[in-house]
């Protein structure tokens, strides 16, 4: 199997500022704080079954600091050289997100240093030919807006426009792509069903809400960019499962029950709003009267199933229902040894060379992730970086298989 990419195609690859920058002060700060002990804890109970590393793991995975985000990547002050990385991979986007913590510490002040730091990389990477994809919301918030309920405090889009205008007027000149959310299903659900997440509710009332709030606020968003910059293009990354099954009339029931509810319903409200729809993908379902019945050959370190196929399969789906462009905003794995991280970009891009083939407009591949980073309660050791990073030295290291990656980038196909 081989595959080419339409010319123009953006390789790239993506992070997020609370899971590299470092120095960040957010209602995850406070989370983490509160829940590091607990966390190194239940993971043994967690993970010693799942994941095919534990035993290299365990010590780390059992250590409270883990937990705690910190200085995380350090790519707060060391953006530069990470700039110098993705052009010596032969990428040509970078998704990042702002956080608004840093942003506005405190409601109604914004900080121009810290406006300042993001023009300045956004100013870098188009000079270094890198398309600039800014995320403005990747989950945390800041402090002051969760004392009063966050997504659901009365203001909260009022404010979150506040804060897009001061982004998208600092940043409209080297911006032509803006994601205005990332994941809102993950969030809602992790956050406000399965209480996992600050701030750990369990309320299929507030789950809702905050849904339908997000719904608004990407509107919102939306068409405050549209306003200030109005040839940029404007969606969202969404997490989209491929879910599958046999023709069993019960399992194709599921199927397209489980298929509204995580992976249309947010869609369906905003698909008249988007120019183009990331797709995060991560995960294959295969829907045998229950859930997850995977056959787990490959897994990755979170113990996930490694299936090459669900990429494509979530875009063509998408595809099928939007006829919108897209381009893949996250997809990746953790892999600390790098033992299928070549093997499953290279296959995963097959399957998605095949499905443009049959028509589906995908734009761009931004992989997950550029470096090492953070992953929110799994904490840091599970390892996403095509670099990895040194934690003590923070020292990065180029993995073998980001070699493999940046040879298809740049001959665009396989
Ligand atoms: C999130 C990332 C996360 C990745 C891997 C996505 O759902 O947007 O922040 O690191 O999955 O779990």
């Amino acid at each position: 199997m081989s595959g080419s990419f339409p010319s123009g195609f953006l390789w790239g690859a993506a992070t997020s500022a609370h899971q590299v920058e470092g120095g960040l002060d957010d209602d995850w700060t406070e989370w983490e704080r509160a829940n590091a002990h607990r966390l190194a804890i239940s993971a043994p109970g967690d993970f010693s079954r799942s994941s095919p590393v534990w035993d290299e793991i365990k010590d780390q995975a059992t250590d409270p600091t883990t937990y705690i985000a910190g200085r995380a990547s350090g790519h707060y002050t060391r953006f530069r050289a990470d700039i110098e990385r993705l052009r010596s991979l032969n990428l040509h986007a970078y998704r990042f997100s702002i956080p608004w913590s840093r942003i506005e510490p405190k409601c109604s002040w914004s900080d121009d240093a810290a406006v300042e730091h993001y023009q300045t990389l956004c100013s870098m990477l188009r000079s270094a030919d890198i398309e600039p994809f800014p995320t403005l919301w990747h989950w945390p918030l800041p402090r002051w807006l969760t004392e009063r309920g966050g997504w659901l405090a009365t203001d909260s889009i009022a404010r979150f426009e506040i804060f897009v205008d001061r982004i998208v007027s600092a940043l409209r000149g080297n911006v032509r792509y803006w994601l205005t959310l990332n994941e809102p299903n993950v969030y809602a659900s992790a956050s406000y069903l399965l209480g996992q997440w600050p701030p750990e509710r369990q309320n299929p009332i507030d789950y809702l809400k905050v849904l339908a709030r997000l719904k608004t606020a990407h509107r919102k968003a939306y068409q405050r960019i549209k306003h200030l910059s109005p040839t940029s293009r404007v969606g969202l990354a969404h997490n989209v499962t491929y879910f599958e099954s046999d023709q069993n009339p019960l399992n194709l029931g599921l199927k397209a029950i489980a298929n509204q509810l995580w992976n249309w319903d947010f869609l369906d409200a905003v698909r008249d709003i988007v120019d183009f729809i990331g797709i995060n993908n991560y995960f294959r379902n295969r829907i045998h009267v229950g859930f997850n019945k995977n056959p787990n050959l490959k897994l990755s370190d979170l113990g996930w199933e490694l299936e090459p196929s669900s990429l494509a399969g979530a875009v063509a789906a998408t595809w099928e229902r939007y006829r919108k462009p897209m381009i893949v905003t996250e997809h990746g794995l953790a892999d600390r040894n790098d033992r299928h991280r070549a093997w499953y970009i290279e296959e995963s891009l097959q399957h998605l060379a095949a499905a443009i083939k049959q028509g589906a407009d995908v734009r761009g591949y931004l992989h997950w992730s550029l470096l090492d980073n953070f992953e929110w309660d799994k904490g840091f050791w599970p390892r996403f970086g095509l670099i990895a990073v040194n934690y003590q030295t923070l020292r990065r290291t180029v993995r073998p298989s980001a070699r493999r990656y940046a040879q298809i980038a740049q001959q665009n196909h396989l």
